[in-house]
């Protein structure tokens, strides 16, 4: 295959963050060429110049070229959609959306957040169990997906206790209010005694977090977000594949260690085509009312990896005993933080500037519903 080529099957992956349809397939993609040097420019046409979703749609596309060996650099030529190649587009996307079936209970819209890090006791399970908390208290529907089959935790962070049962065919997760919002939870804890020894390999591992999305009824969640085991490469695939949309948050702790771990798992997600949206830095130097500065874990692993990676350092979450504490008795810190507080603080940067929920971004979706009625009005009756 040749470059120009390879380039526009990468391209085929690139998907429209609202559509889930591939921005080639949607006829979004124009002329694509590669000089000789390795610099490749790619015309790519939106559906309005104003899109919210511009930027990630440039980030994706630039990632999906640059991962071709023989591409050293990247200009695009983004342009806007005249009204009969936004009608085409609508037909597609119409199309698209009928012929495939959801794999799934949960809609493409729906962002989904995997936390990840390379390397276990980073605190992604306390950085998952308190971020659904904090989203959930905004008012949010969140779910929670323990895919740590052999290390399930969040039952017991998240004091969600119960037996998980089937209506119609699908596995009923377990909620939990929180303020305003909720958290709807599956874990291998809410199946298995947590003493109980899983003598699960690494197929069957695979099998259980797929049908912990399958076989599940998410219906009603505005976020997902995944904790994950260590060490992740398959799962995070199985995931991918079911979960298009899913991005993924990389937690490191302050220490070179740490960060290197966690670099590997990045760059493992972007050969998966897995978006990564942030570094979140845990065991941050802890601040102590002494006036005194710990740097237990050492200090700016985050900022280094984040700069890395070329993706915003979300937060730093210092040391602290209300976090384990917290965990212990399944009252996640963040009950107990103001609104200023880290986990709070970082919900809203997440619903804000990471992932808004669906409804809230809206380019072409909500688009295409103001062309189809534009388009009903402008036919001769
Ligand atoms: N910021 C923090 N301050 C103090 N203890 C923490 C912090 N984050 C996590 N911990 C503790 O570190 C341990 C490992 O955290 P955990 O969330 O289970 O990590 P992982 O899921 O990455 O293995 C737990 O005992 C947890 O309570
Ligand atoms: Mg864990």
């Amino acid at each position: 295959m040749n470059a120009v080529d390879e380039l526009r099957e990468r391209l085929g992956q690139v998907l429209d963050p609202e559509l889930g349809a591939s921005i080639v397939e949607l006829g979004m993609v124009g002329d694509v060429a590669i000089d000789e040097g390795g610099h490749a420019v790619v015309h790519v046409a939106l559906t309005t110049s104003g899109c919210p979703l511009r930027a990630q749609i440039e980030r994706d596309v630039r990632e999906a070229a640059l991962s071709i060996e023989s591409v050293k650099s990247v200009e695009l030529a983004m342009g806007v959609m005249d009204p009969a190649a936004k009608a085409a587009l609508m037909q597609r996307a119409r199309t698209i959306a009928q012929t495939r079936a959801p794999l799934t209970t949960i809609p493409y819209q729906t962002p989904v957040l995997m936390i990840a890090s390379g390397k276990g006791g980073v605190g992604k399970s306390s950085v998952t169990a308190n971020l659904a908390v904090a989203l959930a208290q905004q008012g949010h529907a969140v779910g929670v997906l323990d895919a740590d089959i052999w290390g399930f935790s969040l039952s017991r962070l998240l004091g969600i206790e119960g037996e998980v049962k089937a209506r119609d065919g699908k596995m009923q997760p377990i909620e939990r209010e929180f303020g305003e919002g909720s958290i709807k939870l599956l874990s291998m804890g809410l199946l298995a005694d947590e003493d109980q020894a899983l003598l699960w390999r690494g197929l069957i591992v695979q099998k259980a977090v797929a049908q912990f999305i399958e076989d599940a009824d998410w219906s009603g969640i505005q976020y997902l977000l995944i904790d994950t085991p260590p060490g992740t490469g398959d799962i995070a695939m199985t995931l991918a594949r079911l979960l298009p949309q899913m991005g993924q948050i990389v937690v490191t702790t302050p220490t070179r260690a740490a960060q290197r771990v966690a670099a590997r798992a990045a760059d493992f997600a972007r050969k998966s085509n897995i978006r990564v949206l942030g570094v979140i830095e845990n065991m941050s130097p802890l601040r102590c009312s002494c006036g005194e500065t710990h740097a237990l874990f050492g200090e700016g692993g985050g900022h280094e990896l984040s700069n890395e990676l070329g993706v915003p350092l979300l937060c730093e979450i210092p040391l602290g005993h209300e976090i384990a504490a917290g965990g212990d008795s399944g009252e996640p810190a963040v009950l107990l933080e103001g609104e200023h507080g880290t986990f709070t603080t970082l919900a809203r940067k997440i619903v804000r500037d990471v992932a808004p929920p669906a409804g809230a971004q809206g380019c072409t979706a909500r688009m295409l519903d103001s062309l189809e009625r534009a388009v009903e009005n402008s036919q001769p009756s």
